[in-house]
Parts: C-alpha cells; sequence; structure tokens
C-alpha cells in the first residue's frame, strides 16, 4: 500500500443515539499517513464520528471500513474488533489513565495482555515511548503525581505501544492549562512529521492550520466543508465555518 491508499473509507455514516440523528450521512476518506483535523461547534457529532472509527459506536447506515476492517454491519466479531483496537490508538481528552498503577504498568498492560509480549519486552517498549514524550523519569510515577501536560504525553506514549497504524485523538488539549498545551501539541506534531495517519478532532486552529493537511467542518451531523487546512481555515466558503471561525477567534483575543 502507498499513501494514497485510503485507510479509512466512511459512506453516508449515520448514527442515531434514540431519536436523536448525530452523523447524518458523512462521507469521506483519510489516507494513510494524513492528518486530518475534524472541527465544529458542539454536540455536532465530532467525537461520535472519532468513536466509530475505532467502533466505540457502531453505525446504523453507510459503510465504514478502518485499516481494511469492515464495521459497517450491526455486529463485528470478536478477533476483528480485537485487531481494530490494537491497530487504532485512541487520545482522549480526559487522559483516562489506571490511577492505581504507576506510567510504567499503565504502558504495559495492554501490549501483555493483548499482544502477548513478556515484561521485559513491553518494559522496553514504555521505555522507548516515554523517552520519546521526553518522560523516561517518570516511569515509577503515578498518575495524580504529573501534571496535565505530562498525563497526555504519557497516554499517547502508551498509546504508541501497541504500535498503531492510526491514532485518534479527541480534543487532547481541551482539559489542559494554556502553558501546558504546547508541550501536547509538539509531541503530536512530531508524530505527524514521522508519517502516523492521524484524525484529531481539536479546537486549536493554529495547530490545524500547520499541522493537518486536511479538515473537515462538521455542523449538526453533516460535512458542512472540507478541504485543504490552509485553505479551509484562511478562506472559509461557507457562512457556517466564518460563523465558527470568528467565534473561535473572539474567544482567543
Ligand atoms: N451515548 C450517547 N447517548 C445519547 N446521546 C449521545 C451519546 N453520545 C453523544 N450523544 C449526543 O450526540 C450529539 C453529538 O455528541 P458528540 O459528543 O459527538 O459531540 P461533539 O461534537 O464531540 O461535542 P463537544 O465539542 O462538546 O465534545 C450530542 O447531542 C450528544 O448529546
Ligand atoms: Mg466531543
Amino acid at each position: 500500500m502507498n499513501n494514497s491508499t485510503p485507510t479509512i473509507i466512511f459512506e453516508n455514516i449515520q448514527k442515531n443515539f434514540g431519536s436523536l440523528k448525530v452523523l447524518k450521512g458523512i462521507t469521506g476518506e483519510i489516507k494513510r499517513g494524513e492528518v486530518v483535523a475534524v472541527i465544529g461547534s458542539s454536540g455536532c457529532g465530532k467525537s461520535t464520528l472519532l468513536r466509530c472509527f475505532n467502533r466505540l459506536e457502531s453505525i446504523d447506515g453507510g459503510s465504514l471500513i478502518v485499516n481494511g476492517i469492515n464495521l459497517s454491519r450491526p455486529t463485528v466479531d470478536y478477533t476483528q474488533l480485537r485487531q481494530l483496537r490494537s491497530q487504532v490508538g485512541m487520545v482522549f481528552q480526559q487522559f483516562n489513565l489506571f490511577p492505581h498503577l504507576s506510567v510504567l504498568e499503565n504502558m504495559t498492560l495492554a501490549p501483555r495482555k493483548v499482544l502477548g509480549k513478556t515484561p521485559k519486552e513491553s518494559a522496553q517498549l514504555a521505555a522507548l515511548y516515554l523517552e520519546k514524550v521526553g518522560l523516561y523519569e517518570k516511569a515509577y510515577a503515578y498518575p495524580e503525581q504529573l501534571s496535565g501536560g505530562q498525563k497526555q504525553r504519557v497516554a499517547i506514549a502508551r498509546s504508541l505501544c501497541m504500535n498503531p497504524q492510526i491514532m485518534l485523538f479527541d480534543e487532547p488539549t481541551s482539559a489542559l492549562d494554556p502553558e501546558l498545551v504546547g508541550e501536547v501539541l509538539q509531541v503530536m506534531q512530531q508524530l505527524a512529521a514521522e508519517g502516523m495517519t492521524m484524525v484529531v478532532v481539536t479546537h486549536e486552529m493554529q495547530f490545524a492550520r500547520e499541522v493537518a493537511q486536511r479538515v473537515i467542518f462538521l455542523d449538526k451531523g453533516v460535512v458542512a466543508e472540507q478541504g485543504v487546512a490552509y485553505d479551509v481555515l484562511t478562506n472559509p466558503q461557507s457562512d457556517r465555518l466564518n460563523i465558527f471561525l470568528s467565534r473561535l477567534n473572539a474567544r482567543a483575543f
């Protein structure tokens, strides 16, 4: 497969929660090695879309193929789900580290349980990725002893231990104090530069403009605008995106 091979292909995705229609026919693709930012107002369906990509939610209509695994059907067999979860990493706003486990234990758990690595192999992996996010010295710390930015860098490193082919980020910097946002974005920028396929739900427009190749703007469960990140964010075509961006700017200044 080369770089232009789509790794997530979605067509007319529908998702409902009871009578609430959240995704109303979303179509697009994410190519291998691409960084795509998903933006839009609160409640427009960004997290739901991302959660469909690693099957934390099932879709109610349309088709969805992630890394060759067909997630269009109501049921997906266990082997495929396991395969999907090891290929697709996800990083959440609230870090989701296990509070009772050290950084090292947080990081070695899934490689041992899911990938069958030995304690030694998984510890070596953890050391490698902790080094990468600049937190090697925190291996024996507990989450409560870390700053928000450090916790999120550990969460990213933990995902990387599974050797994922796609990384999903759901507002990874939204819970952080402003001065800690940069250290997390820097780690993400490095990952992007190394060619990781990334889908990033974010309100960080500068990051979206500079690091993402493409932007998808969701509005009320549909794709209202999408295209090359720089173009979409500097010269929005739709009124909705214009309003959304000017509101964000108004909040920033
Ligand atoms: N498990 C659920 N059950 C019922 N409704 C849900 C569920 N998850 C999400 N929703 C609803 O679906 C809509 C879209 O939610 P989603 O979390 O995808 O929005 P979002 O774009 O990520 O918003 P935010 O920017 O606030 O995170 C919202 O109206 C939300 O209340
Ligand atoms: Mg959300």
